[in-house]
């Protein structure tokens, strides 16, 4: 495993190398919250992000503990949560027992840890099964603390978080640290906020404003300029009195937007929104058309950028050296009101710039496009990514960091 590179967010948390793992009880909370369709998995990025870490634990002779959780059950009887597909397709990968445990505070269970053999592991069942986790209940993470010598949070998807497994756990335990799947989400994000490589460019999008405000907020300084596109354009072309028609518009952000246009232009940096549109009748219909221009017409809402906005967007896109993206250009999920967001994904394809996507739908959207291999990081957190980059403390790794009075 390549040796780590210094970066700002990870100051003061010791990482997995840091720790003598043989034999040690070695808890690794991880985030296996793969979309299961009918108990089969339609998505196992996350499953394979994980596996470094899984590695290197169980080749230093670690006895492993997975846990994770798994959608938003509402109880243990919630079967569609469990973790058991995941089980499954974890043995297959590693070539190895990965034993399934319904009770993670039991005596069984502690008994089998203790017994644990080489080309064995403890999947926890779905720890949201336990109301305690996302209460972040120290009575559940108490339970929890037999089962660990050793802390590793590898969960970068969910140490936005406070939860159980995430943040009062690793409290109790003194030796605590991060996984490699963490650490390079964090290198990778701070290439975003320190010393960006320029000139280096947003591209936003997704329904809402509100959702960006405060990763606008963050990046204003450090950004060369805004493509902003998805369905939040709409609210930033009606605040300038365009004429969107029925599209989505949030109406209580159309002074923010206002007063973000002036502040964008203030201080001489660029914001490019659509210039044409893809737009259709309803949301559900499957085709659309191309508008003439910028407006939109009453009767119709957009649902993609279109052609000359794309071209428009492409050239931002190629003449930059940083391009973090967030956000679909349209309704990607309906075939015809794709071109636009899959268009966004072959530019970056294409370009030599540090191309940086947050997870989610964007992620989604790239894998879909086809081009995720050519990002240079495409994060594995759609909320935790967002937080970490508008400046906010991620509970999972704040906990981990060694106090420097
Ligand atoms: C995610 O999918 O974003 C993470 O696994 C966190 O899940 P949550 O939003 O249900 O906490």
């Amino acid at each position: 495993m390549a040796a780590p590179i210094a970066s700002n967010g990870l100051k003061g948390i010791k990482t997995i190398r840091d720790f003598d793992l043989q034999d040690k009880k070695v808890f690794l909370r991880l985030d296996l919250n793969v979309p299961l369709d009918n108990g089969k998995i339609t998505d196992e990025t996350r499953i394979l992000a994980s596996l470094p870490t899984i590695k290197y634990a169980l080749d230093h002779g670690a006895k492993l503990i997975l846990a994770s959780h798994l959608g938003r059950p509402k109880g243990p009887g919630d079967k569609s949560n469990s973790l058991e597909p995941v089980g499954k397709r974890l043995s297959e990968l590693l070539n190895i027992e990965v034993m399934l445990t319904e009770e993670p505070d039991s005596d069984a269970t502690r008994a089998l840890v203790n017994s644990l053999k080489k080309n064995q592991v403890i999947l926890l069942e779905n720890v949201r099964y336990h109301a305690g986790e996302t209460k972040d209940a120290p009575e559940f993470a108490q339970a929890l603390a037999p089962l660990v010598d050793v802390y590793i949070n590898d969960a970068f998807g969910a140490s936005h978080r406070a939860h159980a497994t995430i943040h009062a756990l690793p409290q109790m335990i003194k030796e605590k640290g991060i996984g490699f799947l963490i650490e390079k989400e964090i290198q990778f994000l701070d290439q975003l906020l320190v010393n960006p490589k320029k000139p280096y460019i947003a591209v936003l999008g997704g329904a809402k404003v509100s959702d960006k405000i405060a990763v606008i907020e963050k990046l204003i300084d450090i950004v060369d300029g805004f493509v902003i596109g998805g369905a939040m354009a709409y609210t930033f072309l009606k605040a300038q009195n365009i004429s969107v028609g029925k599209s989505l518009v949030e109406t209580e952000k159309l002074n923010y937007a206002r007063e973000m246009i002036a502040r964008i232009e203030a201080r001489n940096k660029t914001l490019l929104l659509p210039v044409d549109h893809v737009v259709a009748n309803s949301i559900k219909d499957t085709a659309g058309e191309v508008t003439s221009g910028v407006s939109i017409p009453e009767t119709q809402l957009g649902v993609d950028i279109g052609p000359a906005t794309i071209k428009i967007f492409g050239e931002a896109i190629k003449n930059a050296a940083t391009v973090f993206w967030n956000g679909p250009m349209g309704i990607f999920e309906t075939p015809s009101f794709s071109k636009g967001t899959f268009a966004i994904a072959e530019k970056l394809a294409n370009s030599n710039a540090v191309k940086i996507v947050g997870g989610g739908d964007s992620a989604a959207a790239a894998e879909q496009s086809g081009y995720a291999s050519k990002m240079t990081h495409i994060s594995t957190g759609g909320g935790a990514s967002l937080e970490y980059l508008q400046g906010d403390k991620l509970p999972g790794l704040e906990v981990l960091r060694a106090r420097t009075k």
